[in-house]
């Protein structure tokens, strides 16, 4: 049975691959855009071109622009100014659908029952919508994200860059009680694009598969220039509908994580409850902590093959 899902998004390299994985392993019903890897005009349009170029069939809503608490920004220097650089980005020929993000999330799951949000942004339209209508909780299988870290953070020694953009949307969502199935980064770094994986994508020697390529390997190089010694980079969006797809492929933990909100050297980090003690706090998440990356690069190889 496909799973009915929405996928939340800042498209960004990695956010492109969970939405050709959602379309071809889960029923991918709507697509919201949050701004987060670039601004929002950026991830619309980039979603716009995953939803031509992967054949998508699911609109484009455009979300919110700003976190729910306006901060310092981080400038794109991954992902950046487009948001998807690499690549020669088509003429578009589709647009945004009139109907926002928050509209769009609370009629979809009105209409489908047991619907997954998927969010692999900052959290910013989820909070909006669960605020805009609280019933929503009652009504969806659950949220999956990609975002935090357990061991380590990225964009600050303690936060993940999705829950630092707006920790106040993530903690509302990680005490909203409803199941929360999250990837953070200590498994998303298990699962690296390489330079070997970008020239098997390009040897698939289609369209499709050299603007792949150009966008894995620009990807790599990025975190090579910022982040790590090698050029590698972390699928992380994917993680978020693979755990919900694939879920043979993880190995899973329950915890209890709260989201450090305001600002200081704390701001957006996931605390776990880890004392193992009688004083535990109930887990409210359960967070992959492993992944089988080989099976998961195959899934996406096969997904980029499959491309009609
Ligand atoms: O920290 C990684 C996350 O931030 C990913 O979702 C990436 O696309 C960026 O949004
Ligand atoms: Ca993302």
């Amino acid at each position: 049975m496909t799973i009915p899902m929405i996928l939340d998004c800042d498209p960004g390299h990695d956010d492109m691959v969970a939405l050709l994985l959602a379309s071809r392993h889960a029923e991918l019903l709507a697509i919201t855009t949050v701004a987060g890897n670039a601004g929002l005009e950026q991830s619309t349009r980039n979603a716009l071109v995953a939803a031509q170029l992967f054949n998508l069939n699911a609109a484009v809503h455009p979300g919110a622009a700003r976190p729910l608490i306006a901060r310092s920004a981080f400038p794109p220097v991954l992902h950046g100014e487009s948001g998807l650089d690499g690549p020669v980005l088509p003429t578009l020929t589709i647009g945004p659908s009139p109907i926002t993000a928050v509209e769009a999330i609370l009629a979809t799951t009105r209409r489908v029952e047991r619907c997954w949000l998927i969010g692999t942004g900052p959290l910013t339209n989820i909070a909006l919508a669960l605020r805009a209508d609280p019933t929503l909780a009652d009504r969806i299988a659950g949220i999956s994200i990609m975002g935090g870290g357990i061991a380590f953070g990225n964009i600050t020694p303690s936060a993940e860059f999705n829950i630092w953009v707006d920790p106040d949307a993530a903690s509302i969502v990680f005490r909203a009680g409803i199941p929360l199935v999250m990837s953070p980064l200590d498994v998303t770094h298990q699962l690296m694009v390489t330079p070997a994986f970008g020239q098997r994508v390009r040897a698939l020697d289609s369209s499709i598969a050299e603007f792949m390529a150009d966008l894995f390997d620009t990807y790599a190089t990025r975190y090579q220039d910022f982040f790590f010694e090698e050029a590698v980079g972390p699928l992380h969006d994917p993680c978020a509908v693979l755990a919900l797809t694939h879920p043979e492929l993880f190995e899973f933990r329950d915890m209890a994580v709260k989201v450090a909100t305001g600002d200081g050297p704390a701001r957006g980090a996931t605390l776990p409850d880890q004392r193992h003690s009688k004083l535990d706090d109930p887990a409210n998440v359960r967070v992959a902590v492993s992944i089988d990356s080989d099976a998961a690069l195959e899934l996406v190889i096969d997904a980029i093959s499959a491309i009609p």
